[in-house]
């Protein structure tokens, strides 16, 4: 398990989404080992986000092209320069694909884009999701209690961030 991923952080590159892309990121947005855990947009959304200036869509792929993902920052052109991790989803899960993509994200955010705060939230029902960000030095600012009416119940979101003077390289 080391090794393979070790081999998949090395292929995985991001690249901006194109309107050809977008049937395959609504099928994993879509998708129910998903749909619960991130908002749901229409294509229209997606598409409208392809043009805006303040919002950055990435597909995840490997060399081949082949489909692991998407990623979706906004709020880009922010004057504060606090950047909104707005959505990430990883359809290989579990062999370090969003653990690499959350290191190259940084770099373009912090390095490229010089920005100051990268911030989240996450339901506090998804640990997977929680304990990658928390591993990548997202430091947990506070609880949104019943912020998200889902399912029929009250969900709390934790919001966590990072400072560009907390990130290593
Ligand atoms: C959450 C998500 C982005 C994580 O991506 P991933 O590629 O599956 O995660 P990785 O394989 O890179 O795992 C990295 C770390 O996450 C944590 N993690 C992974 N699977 C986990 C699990 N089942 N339970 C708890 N923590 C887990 C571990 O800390 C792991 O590090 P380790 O392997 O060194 O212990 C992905 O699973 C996903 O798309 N989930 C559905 C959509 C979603 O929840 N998006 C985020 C909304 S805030």
């Amino acid at each position: 398990m080391w090794s393979l991923k070790k081999v998949m952080n090395m292929e995985v590159t991001l690249r901006k989404t194109t309107i050809e892309d977008l049937e395959n990121v609504l099928n994993a947005e879509n998708h129910p080992d998903n749909s619960c855990y991130v908002y749901q947009w229409s294509y229209d959304e997606h598409k409208t986000s392809l043009q805006n200036l303040n919002i950055l869509h990435y597909i995840i792929c490997n060399d081949n092209n082949e489909f692991y993902g998407y990623i979706i920052l906004d709020n880009v052109q922010d004057i504060s320069r606090s950047v909104n991790l707005r959505r990430i989803v990883i359809t290989k899960k579990g062999i370090g694909i969003g653990r690499s993509v959350l290191q190259k994200i940084q770099k373009i955010a912090f390095e490229e884009l010089k920005i100051h705060r990268l911030w989240l939230d996450v339901f506090v029902d998804n640990n997977r999701a929680y304990e990658l960000y928390k591993n990548v030095g997202f430091r947990l600012e506070g609880t949104l209690i019943d912020s998200y009416f889902r399912n029929n119940a009250y969900v709390s979101q934790h919001i966590m961030a990072k400072l560009h003077s907390e990130y290593n390289g």
